[in-house]
């Protein structure tokens, strides 16, 4: 784990050619400061070092100290010298190659997508089944479960299923649905659960690419419980909210794996 050169909570000034320091071959990188929203680091690379083309879920801005080198970004070749400054938007692929020793500053900052308006009607067709959702939330997500591994089996072994067989887990989810029901105009009165379960889905290993199948799952057990209530208006309403709750927890995960990655 990196310790940070300052402390966000008190001034900080540095000369950076103070602070380079190059490894015989490779990296090295120093973090000068982080806080929630961003992070500054300094990477020292021995001239002749390359960086393998990657992306990140974050904005990143590279300031070149000295040295001289080659940036890659979205397939366009950036000649890097003292004094460039290059910025590049969250997932866009980028490469480094340094010529000579090359120090920058890599100033990373959260990348917050625009978030997805819900419409009125959605709202008021949620709200409407919100009741109904809380009579039945238990019915509906044990049978969730049920579809799902039974046409996914291979999202089973993320799952305690002792909690699957006593009923917490489709009793925690019914929760988490009823509560987004009644607080779909206002995410923030969400934040809390929001967290928790990110970093459970995190500890679990819940990947974006998943979202659509619980989606599925969940709709499926939403219309046969509901039956003649699942009116076509309903089932698109749903549709549309999982998809606005699936971004939420998407992009919090993402911070949470970048976090305990980096
Ligand atoms: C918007 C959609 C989702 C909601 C509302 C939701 C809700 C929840 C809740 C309430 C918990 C319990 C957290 C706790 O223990 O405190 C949980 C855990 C979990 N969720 Fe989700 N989830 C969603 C999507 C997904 C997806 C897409 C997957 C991928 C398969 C997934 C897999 C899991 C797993 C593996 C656990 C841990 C369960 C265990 O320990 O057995 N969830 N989720």
């Amino acid at each position: 784990m990196n310790t940070s050169v300052a402390s966000s909570n008190n001034s900080f000034t540095a000369t950076l050619q103070d602070l380079i320091e190059y490894p015989t071959s490779g990296i090295l990188s120093k973090v000068l400061l982080k806080d929630n929203n961003s992070q500054y680091s300094l990477f020292c690379l021995a001239a002749g070092t390359e960086i393998d083309e990657h992306t990140s879920t974050r904005n990143a801005v590279v300031t070149v100290v000295e040295g001289t080198g080659n940036l890659n970004l979205e397939g366009q070749d950036i000649a890097l010298s003292p004094g460039v400054f290059v910025f590049m938007p969250a997932n866009a692929p980028h490469a480094v190659q340094a010529q000579q020793n090359l120090a920058f500053v890599l100033a990373l900052s959260e990348h917050s997508p625009e978030k997805k308006k819900i419409n009125q009607k959605t709202i008021n067709i949620i709200k409407f089944t919100a009741p109904i959702l809380r009579k039945h939330g238990k019915t509906i997500t044990t049978r969730m479960y049920e579809i799902m591994f039974h046409k996914y089996p291979e999202v089973k072994a993320q799952f305690d299923m002792s909690a699957q067989a006593n009923g917490s887990q489709p009793a925690k989810l019914a929760t988490a649905v009823y509560s987004y029901a009644i607080h779909i105009d206002d995410l923030e009165a969400l934040k809390a659960m929001v967290e928790k379960i990110a970093h459970r889905h995190v500890k679990t290993n819940v990947l974006p690419e998943q979202y659509p199948i619980v989606g599925e799952c969940l709709l499926q057990a939403i219309k046969e419980v509901l039956g003649d209530d699942a009116t076509e208006e309903v089932m698109t309403a749903w549709a549309e909210a999982y998809k606005v709750l699936a971004d939420v927890f998407i992009n919090r995960e993402q911070q949470i794996y970048q976090t305990v990655n980096s």
